[in-house]
């Protein structure tokens, strides 16, 4: 059966790397028609919105999205288009898996560990009042239990899914006792559930030097939105950067797959980009979609010209092109 996605093309590289997913996803004849989707920079110029309502209804009827990055102007202009997104769609699971691969130069080999950061609430959501113009701000951050609940429960669906066998979450509730206590409690309480999966809490502090010290330790980590921010940035700099980690967005009834990275205006429309991060998350939405013959196939041919300098693009040290590189891992699915 063919499933219907939607792509937004995005911004920037993000109509060269689209272009290259759509490329290998046909090579390797994956049961998917593409619905294209307006949004970001572009959307905003054409039609005045940086996230027209009809995509919006179009990812509705259609559940799935894999979307290019999407630029925000600085300062001025519009509100990101991305946060606007996981707010209407519900989409409270950021999920990034951090992988090491072999041929990235990277400051370890072995990492294997899933960030899930609650994409709802927390210091992140931008309540900021000012008292007095340039002189006094205040900021507010929201921990609700429904939303607590819902993400550490999504954590351990995915560690068991995965057959992984540890959640560690992490907090500040030394300092923050209230809202990110009422986050580690529920987190405590949710874990019951889960008798065969190992449940560990840690300070953010203290996680964010166990990454950099022994990030092998780590399976699944789960945490509030602004230290999910952080710590997922930092675990894709062990294995490589943001250049090789793939995202998604995921909520009760929707999910949007996306590069982490942003648009790259400086490379874009060069044949330079590295379409590796956004191809990595087509790999996490077909095993969200159930095509893991196909993910298996597509995987194992990235991996191959990864490996090769040659083909690789030049941000993770190649000689490649985007083309070069695409057509690399076409090949590869030709000779699997
Ligand atoms: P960026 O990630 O676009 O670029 C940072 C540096 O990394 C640049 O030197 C760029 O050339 C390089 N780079 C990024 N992706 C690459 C790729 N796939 N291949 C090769 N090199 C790559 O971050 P920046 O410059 O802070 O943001 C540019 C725009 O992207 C902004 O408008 C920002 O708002 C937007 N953005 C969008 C995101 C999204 O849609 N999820 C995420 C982050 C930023």
């Amino acid at each position: 059966m063919v499933r219907k996605v939607v792509l937004l093309k995005g911004d920037g590289i993000g109509p060269e790397i689209t272009s290259s997913v759509q490329q290998i996803f046909s090579e390797a004849a994956v049961p998917i028609e593409w619905v294209e989707g307006k949004g970001g920079l572009g959307a905003f110029e054409e039609t005045g919105n940086p996230l027209p309502e009809e995509t919006i209804n179009l990812i509705k009827e259609h559940k799935i999205a894999l979307k290019g990055p999407l630029t925000t102007p600085v300062g001025t202009g519009f509100r990101s288009a991305n946060v606007t997104l996981r707010q209407i769609l519900d989409l409270y699971s950021n999920v990034r898996p951090v992988l090491s691969l072999p041929g990235i130069n990277s400051p370890y080999k072995d990492v294997n560990l899933v960030t899930f950061r609650e994409n709802t609430q927390g210091l992140y959501i931008g309540q900021e009042r000012i008292v007095e113009p340039d002189s006094h701000i205040e900021l507010i951050g929201v921990i609700t239990r429904k939303a607590s609940e819902r993400i550490v429960r999504a954590a351990f669906e995915y560690a068991h899914k995965y057959d992984m066998k540890k959640v560690t979450l992490g907090h500040k509730a030394n300092i923050l006792k209230e809202s990110t206590g009422l986050f580690l409690r529920v987190g405590k309480e949710v874990s019951a559930d889960y008798p065969g999966i190992e449940f560990q809490d840690m300070i953010i502090d203290n996680m964010a030097m166990q990454l950099v010290m022994r990030p092998q330790q780590f399976e699944v980590i789960v945490t509030t939105n602004l230290f999910g921010d952080i710590m997922s940035d930092l675990a894709s700099g062990l294995v490589g950067g943001l250049g090789v980690t793939p995202g998604a967005n995921i909520g009760d009834e929707y999910a949007v797959f996306e590069a982490v990275h942003g648009s790259a205006p400086d490379i874009a429309g060069q044949n330079k980009a590295n379409p590796t991060a956004l191809l990595f998350s087509s790999l996490m939405m077909l095993r969200h979609l159930g095509m893991d013959d196909k993910y298996t196939l597509i995987r194992a041919a990235l991996v191959k010209a990864l490996a090769n300098n040659e083909v690789r693009t030049a941000d993770l040290g190649g000689n490649g092109s985007t083309k070069g590189f695409t057509d690399a891992i076409c090949k590869e699915i030709r000779n699997a």
